[in-house]
């Protein structure tokens, strides 16, 4: 078992498989990054299989496939099923921006995938274009329908943002409710590569704009989620995500591997340690020695870019959230 110096449980592993995007989010990556990292210095699926197994065997008992985009990368599918046949009780899911998901959700679902999370930001055609960057609405709405049909369990992030979407938070929880997904506001997160004008919504204001229209109870965090959950009175839940505050701290159980293999503590720190080497030589031994260290250095606390400095100086891009 992985248990960190605050005797946290650390058993989520979350797997970035690329930085790559086909979407160019205000919140994320509005412009096309300088460089994207060189193909060569990615980790084959290989190279971050045998991870996994190292992962695993220490105690990983759920792992999330990111970005980027994952569903840039080719064959993912195949990744997955790596895992699911070497653990087949991982809780194995995917964050995505489902623009791809239409043609894939079978193969993902066949491979083991069990759950995804999908950004639902906007009902509006021309709202999604506005924050993506490109006309998405048609393909993110079909590839969720196709992922609901085939069996995958949805779960939708939204981040409502002033002047933009802000007006359509009853609206987009109201398609979720019809559609049994639960449904999570993400209060914006300044970052060093979003546009700068975004102004988010934060958690009290969420709750005033939902209160006028329904009724619900506070549920408090629910297990390892990031998400304040609420109740409403015919059992349907919806979730507020608070990254500025640190209760959800107390009960992290997740690190994150970036696509290069580098191994992050936390969402909001820049230290990390390389296991592509190791991984490279075939020194399993030195890649656990890594993992028990990243874990052993987990922060308390999360910490955002400096002193008196609110954004973040790394790309969500990077470590897919
Ligand atoms: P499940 O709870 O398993 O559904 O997934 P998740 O919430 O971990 O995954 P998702 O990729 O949907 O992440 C949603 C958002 O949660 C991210 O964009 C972040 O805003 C937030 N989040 C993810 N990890 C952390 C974390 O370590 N700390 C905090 N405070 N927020 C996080
Ligand atoms: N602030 C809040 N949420 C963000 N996401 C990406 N960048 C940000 C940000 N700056 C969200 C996306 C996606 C999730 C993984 O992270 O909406 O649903
Ligand atoms: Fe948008 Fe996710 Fe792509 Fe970032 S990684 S630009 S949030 S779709």
């Amino acid at each position: 078992m992985l248990i960190d110096s605050y005797d946290r449980v650390v058993d989520y592993l979350r797997v970035s498989v690329t930085e790559r995007c086909n979407f160019r989010c205000q919140y994320c990556m509005p412009e096309k990054p300088f460089s994207w990292v060189p193909k060569e210095n990615l980790l084959s699926f290989e190279e971050l299989f045998e991870f996994m197994k190292v992962a695993i065997d220490e105690g990983v008992k759920k792992i999330r496939i990111t970005g980027g985009e994952p569903l840039l990368r080719e064959d993912l599918d195949k990744f997955i099923k790596m895992i699911y046949d070497y653990e087949p009780s991982i809780d194995l899911a995917m964050t995505t921006n489902a623009f791809l998901l239409k043609g894939t959700a079978q193969r993902l679902k066949n491979a083991g995938l069990k759950r995804i999370n999908v950004s639902i930001d906007t009902l509006k055609p021309e709202v999604a274009q506005a924050i993506a960057g490109k006309d998405v609405l048609k393909n993110v709405l079909e590839g969720v329908e196709e992922a609901r049909k085939v069996g995958l369990k949805v779960k939708v992030n939204m981040v409502p943002m002033k002047n933009m979407n802000a007006d359509e938070i009853v609206d987009v929880l109201e398609y979720c409710k019809e559609r049994d997904m639960s449904v999570r506001f993400i209060e914006y997160m300044e970052n060093k590569f979003a546009k700068a004008d975004i102004s988010g919504l934060k958690s009290p204001e969420l709750l005033d704009i939902l209160r006028q229209k329904f009724e619900f109870e506070d549920e408090g965090f629910d297990g390892s989620s990031p998400s304040h959950y609420y109740r409403m009175i015919d059992g349907y839940r919806f979730g507020i995500i608070e990254p500025y505050g640190d209760d959800f701290c107390k009960q992290c159980n997740r690190i994150r591997l970036t696509a290069e293999g580098n191994l992050i503590p936390c969402l909001y720190f820049d230290e990390a340690m390389s296991i592509a080497e190791s991984i490279k030589r075939g020194d399993i031994k030195g890649a656990a020695a890594v993992l028990k260290e990243v874990v052993r250095t987990k922060p308390e606390k999360n910490r955002w870019g400096g002193e008196d400095d609110e954004a973040s100086n790394r790309a969500f891009y990077e470590t897919g959230g």
